[in-house]
């Protein structure tokens, strides 16, 4: 018998419990289109928060915006998606079914098809004599395709929306009055989450590849030219990245360099700062998340892989059960956007300064995919190998639900005091369930299954003298503290200010 495929276990769990569900399901679904449940909207909600509070709030100089979904023709006449936003689509001769041509190749041969011509791709379709993955039977010729979904604004038809593919663009058209509002002084950054939308060849492997997904994005502008552009953010030069070079792709390589900021910095790696504080705060974000650090580096796309225009792409890269999958992609995309749209719409984009210097900015973007983000944390969370049931062991700080109250019976009176204890602890700003059905191990057991930290147990004893239990999810230990504790306990467990163990009284 073949062994459940973790994805699979990941699609059932995610099913069963309210993570996420495919739409339309009860209609048969629709490919690359999922529904968040209520833990999955928890879930991507705290993803999201965690972004906000650590890449847009606590950075000085970056401001979060949100722009419209639906845009006109205009703005991505201009920005090149309309020529050039395209995929490599090929069609089997005699099943028909579509693929992406890159893809395909990459599952067949491990070549990186990314970026070459589709006339280049399909001669290693014939090398590599890349067969249909469905009918085994000859591939046709490769045509490009655009991914973009077009509708029609307005009722009387003929002017043409698209909706947008990624967040950058609302950031790109608003520049003037966002300079504005930054008072003409660079760097500054611009952020944005949200949906974006792309019409996939073949959406596959669960919300890794979708039509509908969610990015969140950061725009920041500085002046190529100023001093202050190699370091205008303290950058924790001593962390460590994992790191993989152009030179080691070309040679084939089976496991990243480990090189701190300062390394990669001195090694002339990356081509400006900016890029480096986004790697740090990437790489705490991910290892917050529990996901361990041996899992993910930053891999310099090869230049067949990268747009004409960048100055450096960098994609964060995860080693997951179906494969090594980009996240977070990082580019250095110069002033590309502003010089097309400046042009385009016939707007100066340039800053002035006070020299008489005129700079059009540069930008670094981060791009990372909240669907891609929750998807590893649910896999590199994962445990089914040590007890009678499976488990997430989500760190606190991204756990859904925070914290489980659980009456010992629901009767004499503990139901009342469970119940008050779950309001109490709510209103203190804990994301707390209440459960009194069912025999306590079960309700244990399904705490565990959603990745609930703590649960607290109210007993008899709790009855006579307000003391309680915390079970520890992760050892199954259970400590006993006073009602009156409980607030502050909690709050340093999660922080991981004190052990479980060290919190009894
Ligand atoms: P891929 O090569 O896998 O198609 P991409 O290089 O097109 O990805 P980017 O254009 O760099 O991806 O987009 C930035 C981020 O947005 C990605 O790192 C990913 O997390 C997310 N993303 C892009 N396309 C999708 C998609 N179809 N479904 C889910 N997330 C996506
Ligand atoms: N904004 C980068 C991307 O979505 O490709």
């Amino acid at each position: 018998m073949t062994e459940e495929r973790l994805i699979d276990k990941i699609i059932d769990v995610s099913l069963r419990r309210g993570f996420i569900c495919p739409t339309a399901e009860i209609y048969g679904g629709s490919g690359g289109f999922y529904d968040y449940g209520p833990l999955g909207t928890l879930l991507k909600q705290k993803i999201i928060d965690y972004w906000r509070q650590n890449f847009v709030l606590d950075t000085d100089n970056i401001f979060e915006v949100s722009g419209s979904l639906l845009m006109p023709e205009s703005v991505f006449q201009a920005s090149g998606h309309l020529d050039a936003f395209d995929d490599p689509l090929i069609q089997c001769n005699v099943c028909n079914s579509m693929f992406r041509t890159d893809l395909l190749i990459k599952e067949a041969a491990n070549i990186s098809a990314e970026g070459l011509s589709i006339e280049e791709q399909d001669k290693l379709i014939q090398e590599h004599n890349v067969k249909c993955p469905k009918c085994k039977e000859d591939l046709g010729k490769s045509r490009n395709f655009n991914l973009m979904f077009k509708t029609e604004i307005g009722p009387s038809g003929g002017y043409a929306g698209y909706l947008r593919p990624e967040t950058a663009q609302n950031i790109f058209i608003n520049f003037k009055r966002l300079t504005a509002f930054m008072r003409n002084k660079l760097p500054f950054g611009i952020a944005q989450t949200g949906y974006s939308f792309r019409n996939e060849i073949s959406p596959r492997n669960f919300i890794i590849r979708l039509r509908q997904f969610e990015q969140m994005e950061i725009e920041m502008f500085f002046d190529p030219d100023a001093e202050e552009a190699s370091s205008p953010f303290e950058i924790a030069e001593d962390l460590k990245i994992n790191f993989v070079t152009h030179e080691m792709q070309e040679k084939g390589w089976e496991k990243p360099l480990s090189l701190s900021l300062q390394e990669v910095k001195q090694q002339n790696l990356v081509p400006n700062d900016y890029l480096l504080y986004f790697f740090a705060l990437e790489t705490e974000m991910l290892i917050d998340f529990g996901v361990k650090q041996e899992d993910f580096w930053f891999r310099h796309m090869l230049p067949h892989e990268t747009p004409h225009y960048s100055g450096g792409n960098f994609d964060l890269e995860v080693n997951l059960s179906i494969g090594h999958k980009e996240i977070i992609g990082n580019a250095y995309r110069r002033d590309y956007d502003l010089k097309k749209h400046s042009k385009a719409s016939n707007s100066s984009f340039t800053i002035a300064y006070s020299d008489g210097r005129k700079v059009l900015p540069h930008v670094v973007e981060p791009s990372l995919g909240v669907d891609r983000i929750l998807y590893t944390v649910l896999e590199k969370c994962y445990r089914d190998d040590d007890r009678g049931w499976s488990w997430f062991q989500f760190p606190s700080v991204i756990a859904p639900l925070e914290v489980a109250v659980f009456p010992l019976m629901k009767k004499d009176g503990l139901a009342n005091l469970a119940y008050e204890v779950h309001r109490e602890l709510k209103n203190s700003g804990y994301i707390s369930f209440y459960d009194e059905s069912g025999k306590i191990g079960k309700r244990y057991a399904r705490a565990d299954e959603i990745g609930i930290p703590y649960c607290i147990t109210v007993d008899y004893e709790s009855l006579e003298d307000s003391s309680m239990t915390i079970r520890d999810r992760d050892s199954m230990k259970q400590i006993r503290i006073p009602l009156e504790d409980l607030d502050i306990t909690l709050g340093e467990l999660m922080d991981s200010e004190v052990e479980f163990e060290d919190s009894e009284q």
